[in-house]
């Protein structure tokens, strides 16, 4: 049995997502010969570390009940540095302005020999030529599948399954909010503010949905597959992006009598990065519905890939951090 530590840095929806998966898939991760081990929580309040394993479901019991995971001072920068482990799963909140408190966690992870999982989108948006540099000067892996498409594993696919094949092109829809706000709007043939403030109600936007309504957290997840992808150096500032705001039920309306729907796309290839609504005909696989994410990949080989599925969710981008954790381990 090989013993693989890690650390959860950040206690929210994704983080108690990933020690929830563990706990279930205990007998699956000894099949497969690994013990995991999460030897640090953090969260925004505090810090629980212990060298033989934290008891997951004790954690996720104290995070309900107290609000926070902490049993005592210590800092998710405390745990990263000198708390023996490999594995650090960097979860803490996405910020595009400065990558903070994420582009630190992560940095520090790789200056102290340890491999980094994340969903945190901010820190790779902004700098993601230098993380890569750090994880690569200090030998170490940088695993990020679920910053992107949530469950959708965009990464894998083609730096694995598809690994030979040169990609040409990448067209998707990265943002399940702004998917489910079009989708309804055409379905419904109601206006913009009545489905956002539905989708704010049913928790599927957020009060302020900024990012996601004016194509901002597409933009940043563009660059990652510019950048993982396409070996760009690009950071969010160069995407151009138009969000969905201006869209009203008529031009739904007449898209809709030429079959046609209109889509938030992002596309990168050619240097260009773009997000902007298109329309899109209504049986093309890029024409999914509601929150769900696609990606369309050409290829030179394979010639054009698409996968769907779910962009966001607690276990869905769990789903992701664990594949990614099982990698390192398995390579380890
Ligand atoms: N939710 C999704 O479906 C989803 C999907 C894909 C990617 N993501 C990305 O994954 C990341 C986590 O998302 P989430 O939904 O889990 O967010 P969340 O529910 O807001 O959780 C964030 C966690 O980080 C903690 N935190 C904040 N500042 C911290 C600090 N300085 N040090 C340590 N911990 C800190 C918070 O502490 P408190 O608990 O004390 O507030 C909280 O536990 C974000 O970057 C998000 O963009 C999320």
């Amino acid at each position: 049995m090989k013993t693989v530590r890690i650390s959860i840095i950040g206690f929210g929806a994704v983080g108690q997502g990933v020690a929830n998966s563990i706990l279930s898939k205990n007998e699956y991760l000894n099949e497969q010969g690994i013990d995991l081990q999460v030897v640090g929580i953090s969260d925004s309040k505090g810090a629980e570390v212990n060298a033989q394993g934290i008891d997951l479901e004790k954690a996720l019991k104290r995070k309900k009940e107290k609000g926070t995971v902490s049993k005592g001072k210590g800092s998710a920068l405390e745990i990263i540095r000198d708390v023996e482990h490999e594995i650090v799963v960097e979860v803490t909140p996405t910020n595009i302005n400065d990558g903070q408190p994420g582009l630190q966690n992560m940095l520090s992870a790789f200056n102290s020999g340890k491999h980094v999982v994340t969903s945190n989108k901010g820190p790779l948006a902004l700098r993601f030529s230098e993380l890569r540099e750090a994880s690569q000067d200090n030998g170490v892996m940088f695993r990020y599948e679920a910053t992107v498409g949530g469950a959708v594993p965009i990464f894998n696919l083609v730096h694995e399954a598809l690994a030979g094949n040169r990609v040409i092109r990448i067209e998707g829809i990265l943002n399940g909010t702004t998917n489910y706000i079009l989708t309804r709007m055409a379905e419904e043939r109601l206006p913009y503010e009545l489905v956002l403030k539905e989708a704010q109600e049913l928790g599927i936007a957020e009060t302020d949905p900024t990012y996601d309504v004016e194509g901002i957290d597409s933009a940043c997840k563009l660059v990652i597959i510019a950048n993982s992808i396409f070996g760009e150096n690009a950071t969010y500032h160069d995407v151009r992006v138009t969000g969905i705001t201006k869209i009203t039920p008529e031009a739904l309306e007449l898209g809709s009598k030429n079959n046609l729907v209109v889509k938030l796309i992002c596309e990168a290839g050619n240097s260009n990065l773009i997000v902007a609504p298109r329309l899109v005909p209504k049986k093309h696989p890029l024409a999914v519905g509601g929150t769900l994410n696609v990606a369309s990949i050409l290829t030179d080989l394979a010639g054009r890939i698409t996968i769907s599925g779910k962009g966001a969710g607690s276990i869905e981008t769990a789903s992701s951090i664990l594949s990614d954790i099982l990698y390192i381990a398995r390579t380890l």
